[in-house]
Protein backbone atom coordinates (compact mmCIF):
# COMPACT_ATOMS: atom_id res chain seq x y z
CA UNK A 1 0.00 0.00 0.00
CA UNK A 2 1.48 3.43 -1.03
CA UNK A 3 -1.34 5.57 0.78
CA UNK A 4 1.50 8.29 1.85
CA UNK A 5 0.80 9.20 5.61
CA UNK A 6 0.12 12.70 7.19
CA UNK A 7 0.37 12.17 11.11
CA UNK A 8 -0.54 15.92 12.46
CA UNK A 9 -2.37 17.26 15.42
CA UNK A 10 -5.10 17.88 12.96
CA UNK A 11 -5.52 14.80 11.60
CA UNK A 12 -4.67 12.85 14.91
CA UNK A 13 -6.18 14.69 17.84
CA UNK A 14 -3.66 14.12 20.34
CA UNK A 15 -2.25 15.66 23.76
CA UNK A 16 1.28 14.09 23.65
CA UNK A 17 2.79 16.87 21.53
CA UNK A 18 2.73 14.62 18.26
CA UNK A 19 3.57 17.61 15.76
CA UNK A 20 6.33 18.77 17.79
CA UNK A 21 8.24 15.02 18.22
CA UNK A 22 9.65 14.15 14.74
CA UNK A 23 10.88 10.61 15.95
CA UNK A 24 7.28 9.63 16.67
CA UNK A 25 5.53 11.34 13.79
CA UNK A 26 7.93 9.45 11.78
CA UNK A 27 7.21 5.91 12.84
CA UNK A 28 2.81 6.82 13.34
CA UNK A 29 3.45 7.86 9.79
CA UNK A 30 4.91 4.24 8.74
CA UNK A 31 2.89 2.50 10.90
CA UNK A 32 -0.29 4.49 9.62
CA UNK A 33 -0.95 2.78 6.80
CA UNK A 34 -0.33 -0.64 7.42
CA UNK A 35 -3.34 0.01 9.78
CA UNK A 36 -5.63 1.53 7.75
CA UNK A 37 -5.03 -1.54 5.47
CA UNK A 38 -5.59 -3.81 8.70
CA UNK A 39 -8.76 -1.97 9.34
CA UNK A 40 -10.19 -2.22 5.26
CA UNK A 41 -8.87 -5.90 5.54
CA UNK A 42 -10.57 -7.30 9.15
CA UNK A 43 -12.45 -4.34 10.40
CA UNK A 44 -16.28 -4.03 10.24
CA UNK A 45 -17.46 -5.70 6.86
CA UNK A 46 -19.34 -3.74 4.54
CA UNK A 47 -19.84 -0.39 6.05
CA UNK A 48 -16.78 1.47 5.99
CA UNK A 49 -18.88 3.53 3.58
CA UNK A 50 -21.48 4.92 5.52
CA UNK A 51 -22.12 7.64 8.19
CA UNK A 52 -22.38 6.31 11.10
CA UNK A 53 -23.21 8.91 14.19
CA UNK A 54 -19.79 8.01 16.37
CA UNK A 55 -18.11 9.47 19.11
CA UNK A 56 -14.75 11.24 18.64
CA UNK A 57 -12.37 11.61 22.15
CA UNK A 58 -10.88 14.92 21.37
CA UNK A 59 -9.90 16.35 24.87
CA UNK A 60 -9.25 14.71 28.58
CA UNK A 61 -11.60 17.37 30.18
CA UNK A 62 -14.02 15.06 32.21
CA UNK A 63 -16.88 17.23 30.87
CA UNK A 64 -16.37 17.83 26.86
CA UNK A 65 -13.86 15.32 26.19
CA UNK A 66 -15.95 13.34 23.70
CA UNK A 67 -17.39 15.08 20.52
CA UNK A 68 -20.56 13.19 18.61
CA UNK A 69 -20.98 13.52 14.70
CA UNK A 70 -21.52 11.53 11.63
CA UNK A 71 -18.16 9.78 10.50
CA UNK A 72 -16.93 7.01 8.03
CA UNK A 73 -15.13 4.70 10.11
CA UNK A 74 -11.98 4.45 8.11
CA UNK A 75 -11.82 8.45 8.67
CA UNK A 76 -12.60 7.91 12.73
CA UNK A 77 -9.68 10.79 14.32
CA UNK A 78 -7.85 7.97 16.28
CA UNK A 79 -6.17 10.08 19.08
CA UNK A 80 -3.64 9.49 20.95
CA UNK A 81 -4.83 10.66 24.87
CA UNK A 82 -2.93 10.47 28.34
CA UNK A 83 -4.54 11.92 31.46
CA UNK A 84 -2.37 14.68 32.92
CA UNK A 85 0.89 14.02 34.88
CA UNK A 86 0.27 14.85 38.40
CA UNK A 87 3.36 17.23 40.30
CA UNK A 88 5.07 14.78 42.28
CA UNK A 89 3.55 11.24 41.82
CA UNK A 90 5.01 8.33 43.65
CA UNK A 91 5.20 4.51 42.94
CA UNK A 92 1.91 3.53 45.15
CA UNK A 93 2.84 -0.12 45.43
CA UNK A 94 5.57 -2.84 45.01
CA UNK A 95 9.59 -2.55 46.10
CA UNK A 96 9.80 0.85 45.01
CA UNK A 97 7.08 2.71 46.59
CA UNK A 98 7.43 5.90 47.60
CA UNK A 99 9.98 6.70 44.77
CA UNK A 100 9.35 9.22 41.77
CA UNK A 101 7.23 7.71 38.99
CA UNK A 102 9.30 6.57 36.03
CA UNK A 103 9.12 9.02 32.81
CA UNK A 104 11.25 6.37 31.21
CA UNK A 105 11.27 2.84 30.88
CA UNK A 106 13.31 1.42 33.86
CA UNK A 107 16.16 -0.86 31.84
CA UNK A 108 16.24 -3.72 34.30
CA UNK A 109 11.79 -4.04 34.01
CA UNK A 110 11.84 -3.45 29.94
CA UNK A 111 11.22 -6.73 28.82
CA UNK A 112 8.45 -7.77 31.27
CA UNK A 113 7.24 -4.14 30.91
CA UNK A 114 7.16 -4.64 27.08
CA UNK A 115 5.12 -7.94 27.51
CA UNK A 116 2.85 -6.45 29.51
CA UNK A 117 2.02 -3.55 26.93
CA UNK A 118 1.96 -6.11 24.26
CA UNK A 119 -0.28 -8.45 25.51
CA UNK A 120 -3.01 -5.46 26.17
CA UNK A 121 -2.15 -4.31 23.19
CA UNK A 122 -3.14 -7.57 21.29
CA UNK A 123 -6.50 -7.97 22.84
CA UNK A 124 -7.34 -4.17 20.74
CA UNK A 125 -7.27 -5.94 17.36
CA UNK A 126 -8.63 -8.82 18.63
CA UNK A 127 -11.68 -7.72 19.44
CA UNK A 128 -12.33 -5.81 16.52
CA UNK A 129 -11.60 -8.70 13.84
CA UNK A 130 -13.62 -10.94 16.12
CA UNK A 131 -16.69 -8.62 15.66
CA UNK A 132 -16.11 -7.91 11.91
CA UNK A 133 -19.28 -9.79 10.36
CA UNK A 134 -21.63 -8.31 13.00
CA UNK A 135 -22.79 -5.42 11.27
CA UNK A 136 -24.87 -7.36 8.66
CA UNK A 137 -26.61 -8.91 11.35
CA UNK A 138 -27.65 -6.00 13.44
CA UNK A 139 -31.24 -5.85 15.79
CA UNK A 140 -31.18 -2.26 15.44
CA UNK A 141 -29.43 0.95 13.88
CA UNK A 142 -29.20 1.68 17.72
CA UNK A 143 -26.78 -2.22 18.39
CA UNK A 144 -25.27 -1.08 14.92
CA UNK A 145 -23.79 1.91 15.57
CA UNK A 146 -23.01 0.16 19.06
CA UNK A 147 -20.71 -1.69 17.70
CA UNK A 148 -19.30 0.22 15.29
CA UNK A 149 -18.16 2.53 18.22
CA UNK A 150 -16.82 -0.57 20.06
CA UNK A 151 -14.68 -1.15 16.86
CA UNK A 152 -13.31 2.32 16.59
CA UNK A 153 -12.25 2.82 20.16
CA UNK A 154 -10.76 -0.83 20.20
CA UNK A 155 -8.88 0.69 17.49
CA UNK A 156 -8.03 3.93 19.26
CA UNK A 157 -7.16 1.70 22.19
CA UNK A 158 -3.98 0.05 19.71
CA UNK A 159 -3.15 3.16 18.52
CA UNK A 160 -2.33 4.34 22.62
CA UNK A 161 -0.43 0.86 22.93
CA UNK A 162 1.26 1.40 20.02
CA UNK A 163 2.00 5.14 20.78
CA UNK A 164 3.51 3.37 24.10
CA UNK A 165 5.78 1.26 21.98
CA UNK A 166 6.72 3.61 19.73
CA UNK A 167 8.11 6.32 21.80
CA UNK A 168 9.41 4.82 24.80
CA UNK A 169 11.13 1.07 23.30
CA UNK A 170 12.56 1.82 20.01
CA UNK A 171 13.37 -0.85 17.50
CA UNK A 172 11.54 -3.53 19.29
CA UNK A 173 8.90 -1.57 19.73
CA UNK A 174 8.54 -0.21 16.29
CA UNK A 175 8.53 -4.30 15.36
CA UNK A 176 5.80 -5.27 17.79
CA UNK A 177 3.78 -2.23 16.34
CA UNK A 178 4.16 -3.98 13.40
CA UNK A 179 3.18 -7.25 14.74
CA UNK A 180 0.10 -6.11 16.26
CA UNK A 181 -1.25 -6.01 12.68
CA UNK A 182 -0.04 -9.16 12.16
CA UNK A 183 -1.56 -11.67 14.40
CA UNK A 184 -5.11 -12.73 13.51
CA UNK A 185 -7.91 -13.75 15.24
CA UNK A 186 -8.41 -17.66 15.45
CA UNK A 187 -5.10 -17.63 12.90
CA UNK A 188 -3.79 -21.05 12.93
CA UNK A 189 -0.29 -19.80 12.76
CA UNK A 190 -0.48 -16.22 13.59
CA UNK A 191 -3.44 -16.07 16.37
CA UNK A 192 -4.10 -13.60 19.14
CA UNK A 193 -2.18 -13.86 22.18
CA UNK A 194 -4.82 -14.44 24.88
CA UNK A 195 -7.62 -17.68 24.24
CA UNK A 196 -10.71 -15.52 24.62
CA UNK A 197 -9.61 -13.41 21.81
CA UNK A 198 -8.95 -16.00 19.28
CA UNK A 199 -12.98 -17.76 20.06
CA UNK A 200 -15.35 -16.66 17.42
CA UNK A 201 -18.11 -14.36 17.70
CA UNK A 202 -20.96 -15.15 15.07
CA UNK A 203 -23.85 -13.62 16.73
CA UNK A 204 -24.77 -10.32 18.61
CA UNK A 205 -25.61 -13.04 21.96
CA UNK A 206 -21.68 -13.43 22.13
CA UNK A 207 -21.20 -10.14 21.52
CA UNK A 208 -23.33 -8.87 24.24
CA UNK A 209 -21.71 -11.59 26.17
CA UNK A 210 -18.55 -11.16 25.03
CA UNK A 211 -18.87 -7.15 26.07
CA UNK A 212 -20.00 -7.74 29.40
CA UNK A 213 -17.52 -10.44 30.46
CA UNK A 214 -14.47 -10.29 28.34
CA UNK A 215 -14.31 -6.15 28.01
CA UNK A 216 -14.94 -6.31 31.90
CA UNK A 217 -11.74 -8.25 32.18
CA UNK A 218 -10.22 -5.23 30.15
CA UNK A 219 -11.21 -3.12 32.52
CA UNK A 220 -9.85 -4.57 35.71
CA UNK A 221 -6.42 -5.39 33.70
CA UNK A 222 -6.93 -1.56 32.49
CA UNK A 223 -7.25 -0.49 36.69
CA UNK A 224 -4.29 -2.22 37.67
CA UNK A 225 -1.95 -0.64 34.88
CA UNK A 226 -3.84 2.71 35.36
CA UNK A 227 -1.46 2.09 38.70
CA UNK A 228 1.79 1.53 36.91
CA UNK A 229 4.89 3.09 38.64
CA UNK A 230 5.25 3.68 34.68
CA UNK A 231 3.33 6.88 34.18
CA UNK A 232 3.04 6.97 30.74
CA UNK A 233 1.14 3.42 30.60
CA UNK A 234 -0.81 4.38 33.95
CA UNK A 235 -1.76 7.86 32.48
CA UNK A 236 -2.52 6.12 28.95
CA UNK A 237 -4.72 3.83 30.34
CA UNK A 238 -6.68 6.13 32.72
CA UNK A 239 -8.32 7.56 29.49
CA UNK A 240 -8.56 4.29 28.14
CA UNK A 241 -11.03 3.19 31.17
CA UNK A 242 -13.30 6.91 30.14
CA UNK A 243 -14.13 4.52 26.85
CA UNK A 244 -14.29 1.29 28.08
CA UNK A 245 -17.18 1.91 30.53
CA UNK A 246 -19.29 2.59 27.01
CA UNK A 247 -18.30 -0.99 26.26
CA UNK A 248 -19.20 -2.36 29.63
CA UNK A 249 -22.93 -0.64 28.80
CA UNK A 250 -23.29 -2.34 25.41
CA UNK A 251 -22.46 -5.00 27.20
CA UNK A 252 -24.56 -5.53 30.47
CA UNK A 253 -27.73 -3.60 28.93
CA UNK A 254 -27.73 -5.60 25.74
CA UNK A 255 -27.46 -8.55 27.52
CA UNK A 256 -30.44 -7.29 29.85
CA UNK A 257 -32.38 -6.30 26.88
CA UNK A 258 -32.21 -9.65 25.95
CA UNK A 259 -33.45 -11.08 29.19
CA UNK A 260 -35.98 -8.49 29.50
CA UNK A 261 -37.43 -9.70 25.77
CA UNK A 262 -37.73 -13.45 27.24
CA UNK A 263 -39.26 -12.83 29.98
CA UNK A 264 -41.51 -10.81 28.61
CA UNK A 265 -42.49 -13.61 26.01
CA UNK A 266 -42.91 -15.83 29.10
CA UNK A 267 -45.08 -13.51 31.10
CA UNK A 268 -47.58 -13.63 28.10
CA UNK A 269 -48.16 -16.84 28.40
CA UNK A 270 -46.63 -17.83 24.65
CA UNK A 271 -43.47 -20.11 23.50
CA UNK A 272 -40.43 -17.84 23.84
CA UNK A 273 -39.26 -19.82 20.28
CA UNK A 274 -42.02 -19.55 18.75
CA UNK A 275 -42.07 -15.79 19.54
CA UNK A 276 -38.28 -15.43 17.90
CA UNK A 277 -36.76 -15.00 21.44
CA UNK A 278 -33.82 -16.37 23.27
CA UNK A 279 -35.04 -19.51 25.64
CA UNK A 280 -33.79 -19.04 29.45
CA UNK A 281 -31.07 -21.99 29.54
CA UNK A 282 -29.97 -21.06 25.90
CA UNK A 283 -29.03 -17.39 27.85
CA UNK A 284 -27.49 -19.30 30.83
CA UNK A 285 -25.24 -21.63 28.24
CA UNK A 286 -23.97 -18.10 26.64
CA UNK A 287 -23.26 -17.11 29.93
CA UNK A 288 -21.56 -19.85 30.90
CA UNK A 289 -19.17 -19.78 28.29
CA UNK A 290 -18.08 -16.55 28.02
CA UNK A 291 -17.82 -16.00 31.82
CA UNK A 292 -15.56 -19.28 31.71
CA UNK A 293 -13.46 -17.94 28.70
CA UNK A 294 -13.32 -14.30 30.22
CA UNK A 295 -12.03 -15.57 34.06
CA UNK A 296 -8.67 -17.54 31.95
CA UNK A 297 -7.82 -14.12 31.32
CA UNK A 298 -6.54 -13.40 34.69
CA UNK A 299 -3.73 -16.00 34.79
CA UNK A 300 -3.01 -18.68 36.88
CA UNK A 301 -3.87 -18.31 40.50
CA UNK A 302 -0.90 -18.80 42.01
CA UNK A 303 1.62 -16.54 40.01
CA UNK A 304 5.37 -15.67 39.82
CA UNK A 305 4.39 -13.22 36.92
CA UNK A 306 1.79 -11.68 38.89
CA UNK A 307 4.31 -11.43 42.17
CA UNK A 308 7.49 -9.80 40.08
CA UNK A 309 4.51 -7.57 38.16
CA UNK A 310 3.75 -6.04 41.49
CA UNK A 311 7.14 -6.08 43.00
CA UNK A 312 8.43 -4.16 40.44
CA UNK A 313 5.51 -1.74 40.23
CA UNK A 314 4.36 -1.96 36.84
CA UNK A 315 0.88 -3.83 37.36
CA UNK A 316 -0.69 -2.66 40.91
CA UNK A 317 -4.44 -3.70 42.42
CA UNK A 318 -7.29 -2.94 41.22
CA UNK A 319 -7.83 0.63 43.33
CA UNK A 320 -4.73 0.15 45.08
CA UNK A 321 -5.43 3.24 47.19
CA UNK A 322 -8.35 1.11 49.06
CA UNK A 323 -5.88 -0.96 50.31
CA UNK A 324 -3.61 -0.49 53.61
CA UNK A 325 -0.40 -2.54 52.86
CA UNK A 326 0.92 -1.64 49.38
CA UNK A 327 4.32 -3.14 49.65
CA UNK A 328 2.60 -6.84 50.36
CA UNK A 329 6.45 -7.99 51.46
CA UNK A 330 4.06 -10.32 54.21
CA UNK A 331 0.56 -11.69 54.49
CA UNK A 332 -1.17 -14.65 52.55
CA UNK A 333 -4.08 -15.44 50.71
CA UNK A 334 -6.19 -18.83 51.75
CA UNK A 335 -7.12 -19.90 48.13
CA UNK A 336 -8.85 -23.61 47.41
CA UNK A 337 -6.32 -25.74 45.38
CA UNK A 338 -6.10 -28.88 44.52
CA UNK A 339 -3.53 -31.67 46.09
CA UNK A 340 -3.43 -35.53 45.35
CA UNK A 341 -6.97 -35.00 43.60
CA UNK A 342 -9.02 -33.18 46.92
CA UNK A 343 -9.44 -29.71 47.06
CA UNK A 344 -7.87 -28.10 49.95
CA UNK A 345 -8.10 -24.75 51.26
CA UNK A 346 -4.40 -22.99 51.54
CA UNK A 347 -2.55 -20.23 52.45
CA UNK A 348 0.35 -18.74 49.78
CA UNK A 349 1.72 -15.79 49.88
CA UNK A 350 -0.48 -12.58 48.55
CA UNK A 351 2.37 -11.50 46.30
CA UNK A 352 1.96 -14.86 44.22
CA UNK A 353 -2.02 -14.93 44.62
CA UNK A 354 -2.23 -10.69 42.52
CA UNK A 355 -4.22 -12.45 39.60
CA UNK A 356 -6.49 -14.24 42.20
CA UNK A 357 -6.92 -11.09 43.73
CA UNK A 358 -7.88 -9.67 40.65
CA UNK A 359 -10.08 -12.14 39.82
CA UNK A 360 -12.28 -11.47 42.81
CA UNK A 361 -12.93 -8.03 41.89
CA UNK A 362 -13.94 -9.07 38.63
CA UNK A 363 -16.23 -12.11 39.89
CA UNK A 364 -18.07 -9.67 42.44
CA UNK A 365 -18.27 -6.87 39.39
CA UNK A 366 -20.00 -9.77 37.18
CA UNK A 367 -22.46 -10.97 40.15
CA UNK A 368 -23.62 -7.40 40.32
CA UNK A 369 -24.75 -7.32 36.82
CA UNK A 370 -26.23 -11.15 37.18
CA UNK A 371 -28.01 -9.56 40.09
CA UNK A 372 -29.55 -7.05 37.64
CA UNK A 373 -30.92 -9.07 34.99
CA UNK A 374 -32.01 -11.12 37.93
CA UNK A 375 -34.40 -8.09 38.82
CA UNK A 376 -35.42 -7.83 35.33
CA UNK A 377 -36.63 -11.72 35.69
CA UNK A 378 -38.44 -10.41 38.75
CA UNK A 379 -40.32 -7.48 37.48
CA UNK A 380 -41.55 -9.62 34.46
CA UNK A 381 -43.04 -11.69 37.02
CA UNK A 382 -40.67 -14.42 36.14
CA UNK A 383 -39.42 -16.80 39.50
CA UNK A 384 -36.33 -18.67 37.05
CA UNK A 385 -32.65 -16.92 38.12
CA UNK A 386 -29.01 -16.20 35.68
CA UNK A 387 -26.19 -17.72 37.89
CA UNK A 388 -22.70 -17.07 37.74
CA UNK A 389 -21.16 -20.79 37.21
CA UNK A 390 -18.09 -21.35 39.91
CA UNK A 391 -15.10 -20.14 39.17
CA UNK A 392 -13.54 -23.53 38.76
CA UNK A 393 -15.85 -24.46 35.77
CA UNK A 394 -14.67 -25.11 32.02
CA UNK A 395 -11.22 -23.56 33.20
CA UNK A 396 -8.38 -23.82 30.71
CA UNK A 397 -5.42 -22.19 32.32
CA UNK A 398 -4.55 -22.24 36.14
CA UNK A 399 -4.73 -24.92 38.79
CA UNK A 400 -8.23 -26.00 37.52
CA UNK A 401 -7.50 -26.09 33.66
CA UNK A 402 -9.22 -29.22 32.01
CA UNK A 403 -6.26 -29.58 30.56
CA UNK A 404 -4.64 -31.13 34.29
CA UNK A 405 -7.35 -33.51 33.45
CA UNK A 406 -9.75 -32.29 35.97
CA UNK A 407 -13.34 -30.97 35.45
CA UNK A 408 -15.76 -29.24 37.18
CA UNK A 409 -19.50 -29.07 37.01
CA UNK A 410 -21.28 -25.11 37.46
CA UNK A 411 -21.30 -25.52 41.02
CA UNK A 412 -17.66 -26.02 41.12
CA UNK A 413 -18.06 -29.84 42.31
CA UNK A 414 -15.21 -31.82 41.12
CA UNK A 415 -16.60 -34.84 38.26
CA UNK A 416 -14.82 -37.09 36.34
CA UNK A 417 -14.27 -36.67 32.15
CA UNK A 418 -17.41 -38.84 31.70
CA UNK A 419 -19.31 -36.62 33.71
CA UNK A 420 -17.98 -33.49 31.96
CA UNK A 421 -19.16 -35.06 28.58
CA UNK A 422 -22.11 -35.62 29.59
CA UNK A 423 -23.39 -32.62 31.20
CA UNK A 424 -21.37 -30.84 28.55
CA UNK A 425 -24.42 -29.99 26.30
CA UNK A 426 -26.56 -28.89 29.01
CA UNK A 427 -23.77 -26.35 30.27
CA UNK A 428 -22.24 -24.82 27.34
CA UNK A 429 -23.79 -23.89 23.87
CA UNK A 430 -24.71 -26.99 21.67
CA UNK A 431 -24.45 -27.20 18.09
CA UNK A 432 -27.87 -26.93 18.44
CA UNK A 433 -28.01 -23.70 20.38
CA UNK A 434 -25.78 -21.86 18.55
CA UNK A 435 -27.76 -22.40 15.12
CA UNK A 436 -30.76 -21.69 16.87
CA UNK A 437 -29.64 -18.41 17.83
CA UNK A 438 -27.92 -18.11 14.32
CA UNK A 439 -31.14 -18.44 12.62
CA UNK A 440 -32.34 -15.23 14.74
CA UNK A 441 -29.48 -13.19 13.54
CA UNK A 442 -31.08 -11.25 10.70
CA UNK A 443 -30.35 -7.15 9.94
CA UNK A 444 -32.97 -5.17 11.13
CA UNK A 445 -32.23 -1.84 10.33
CA UNK A 446 -35.40 -0.16 9.25
CA UNK A 447 -36.19 2.86 11.55
CA UNK A 448 -37.01 2.09 14.89
CA UNK A 449 -37.31 -1.47 14.19
CA UNK A 450 -35.83 -4.16 16.42
CA UNK A 451 -35.39 -7.74 16.16
CA UNK A 452 -37.67 -10.19 17.99
CA UNK A 453 -35.04 -11.88 20.52
CA UNK A 454 -34.25 -8.25 22.34
CA UNK A 455 -36.14 -5.16 23.42
CA UNK A 456 -35.47 -1.72 22.32
CA UNK A 457 -33.21 -0.20 24.84
CA UNK A 458 -34.76 2.35 27.40
CA UNK A 459 -32.97 5.54 25.83
CA UNK A 460 -30.66 6.19 22.55
CA UNK A 461 -27.13 7.93 22.49
CA UNK A 462 -26.27 11.14 23.59
CA UNK A 463 -29.81 12.33 23.67
CA UNK A 464 -31.04 10.89 20.71
CA UNK A 465 -34.13 8.87 20.72
CA UNK A 466 -34.08 4.85 19.76
CA UNK A 467 -35.47 5.90 16.25
CA UNK A 468 -32.49 8.14 15.26
CA UNK A 469 -30.56 7.41 12.08
CA UNK A 470 -27.28 6.37 13.69
CA UNK A 471 -25.84 4.98 10.65
CA UNK A 472 -26.60 5.77 7.27
FE1 LIG B 1 -10.08 -1.64 24.55
FE1 LIG C 1 -13.36 -2.48 25.15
Amino acid sequence: MTTSAVVSDDKIPNNVHLSSDKRLQRALEQWLPNYLSWWQDVGPEGFQARDVYLRTAISVETDGWAHFDYVKMPDYRWGIFLVPPEEGKTIGFGDHMGQPVWNEVPGEYRNMLRRIIVTQADTEPASVEQQRLLGKTAPSLYDMRNLFQVNVEEGRHLWAMVYLLQSYFGKDGREEAEALLERRSGDQDKPRILGAFNQPITTWLDFFFFTMFTDRDGKFQLYALSESGFDPLARTTRFMLTEEAHHMFVGETGVDRVVARTAQIMQSGKDVEAEGGVPLPVLQKYLNLWFSLSEDLFGGEISSNAADFFASGLKGRYKEAQYDDHKVLSGDYRMTVLEGGALVEKDVPLRTAMNEVLRDNYVEDCQRAVDKWNRTLDKHGQSERLVLPHRRFHRQQGLFSMGNGVWFDPAGRRIDEAAWLAGKAAWLPSAADVAYVESLMKSTIGPGQIASWVAPPTRGINGQPFEFQYVR
